[in-house]
């Protein structure tokens, strides 16, 4: 059975890393629609061979459709997913619109993929920074149980999307021959960037997404809390996470600080994460071997490693994890998702 696939956000990074791992997949695609905006309408996208025109969002014909994967901003998402639902398809949400819904399920296939059972036409995938530690945190909860998260975060550019990919190559590009400037020595003459809050290349800030007027925790470092909650049905699970952007294009990284209900040593916490499906544990830092977010990038599983006990704390473990936002952040996830939902067996 081949099924009326659309893509809402097309022509954005998600909608591009959707587009190839549809096709890695063999994902089985009868009709292909790409939607994005006014600016994108009529423009065509290679998918497979084929030349796919873009059609303008706000036309809002969506008949026919058996399921979107929608990759746009959450105002946009809210707008238009219920319309997809109303003409009959299926919508997988990668904004952040409905994730907290109570009759939206948030949904991790390796985790609780049972939630899909609920939906009532949208299913959310969960904030890409989220997705990377759920992956490393939910064999721990499973098996021992984890109370306490403290999550430093290293956000790739790409999390910003395409406008902010383009705006730290170019301005890395300046950089880079600014060579005493990146030594101190002189200031750094490069234009005032408009996609982050401080020049992107060649630095770190502890701001992703924005702080409210007086508050001290980021919208992005919000989420963290909820969604895990929600994803591992574990309602009084504390978060302090703390979003660093950092210059790296694509793969996020988490350091997280656990304290766990019952003791686990450092092979048996090994263990229980070498055995969940999409983790891979990369553990030997003598021989250089844990997570990176260059080797994580491009590739499905998400690395972890790092794993210590935190000696000075009750049941503290902690561990370190990297994994391709676009993809196991993102795009993956939500085609592992609609596999489910469509009831596709993976072909090789
Ligand atoms: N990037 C990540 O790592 C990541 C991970 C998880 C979730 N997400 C979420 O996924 C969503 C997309 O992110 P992204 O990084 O892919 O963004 P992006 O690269 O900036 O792409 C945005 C897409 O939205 C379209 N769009 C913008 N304004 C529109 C309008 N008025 N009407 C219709 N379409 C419009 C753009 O079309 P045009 O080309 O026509 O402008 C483009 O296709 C966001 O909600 C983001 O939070 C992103």
């Amino acid at each position: 059975m081949k099924y009326n696939i659309g893509i809402s956000g097309a022509t954005g990074v998600t909608g591009e890393v959707t587009l190839r791992v549809l096709t890695e997949r063999k994902f089985p695609v009868r009709t292909l629609r790409l939607f994005a905006s006014e600016r994108s309408a009529g423009q065509t996208l290679r998918w497979n061979g084929d030349d796919h025109v873009v059609e303008a969002l706000d036309d809002g014909n969506f008949k026919g459709l058996d399921l979107v994967i929608s990759a746009t901003s959450a105002s946009l998402a809210r707008e238009f997913a219920p319309r997809m639902v109303d003409a009959g398809a299926i919508v997988i949400d990668q904004s952040s619109a409905f994730r907290l819904d109570s009759d939206v399920p948030l949904v991790v296939p390796e985790i609780n993929a049972a939630a899909l059972a609920e939906h009532r036409g949208i299913v959310a995938g969960p904030n890409c920074t989220t997705a990377v530690a759920v992956m490393a945190v939910a064999p721990l909860h499973q098996r021992f149980g984890v109370e306490t998260v403290i999550s430093s975060s290293y956000q790739a550019i790409s999390g910003k999307g395409r406008d902010g990919m383009a705006e730290f190559l170019d301005t890395s590009a300046l950089a880079v021959r600014q060579g005493e400037a990146l030594r101190g020595h002189e200031s750094l003459d490069v234009p005032t960037p408009t996609q982050f809050p401080h020049v992107p290349a060649f630095n770190l800030f502890p701001q992703c997404e924005e702080f409210r007027v007086g508050e001290d925790t980021s919208t992005e470092e919000e989420k963290m809390q909820g969604e895990m909650r929600k994803m591992l049905s574990a309602p009084s699970l504390d978060v302090h996470a703390t979003a660093v952007r950092v210059p790296v294009l694509v793969g996020h990284t988490v350091s997280l600080a656990l304290t766990l209900t019952r003791a686990a040593s450092q092979d048996d916490a090994r263990q229980a994460l070498a055995a969940f499906p999409g983790l891979r544990v990369l553990d030997e830092p003598w021989t250089k071997t844990y997570p990176t977010p260059l080797a994580a990038a491009g590739i499905d599983d998400v690395l972890v490693g790092r794993v210590r006990r935190i000696p000075f704390t009750k049941n503290g473990l902690s561990v370190f994890a990297s994994g391709d936002n676009l993809r196991k952040g993102n795009a993956l996830n939500a085609i592992q998702v609609a596999e489910l939902l469509l009831g596709i067996e993976r072909r090789a």
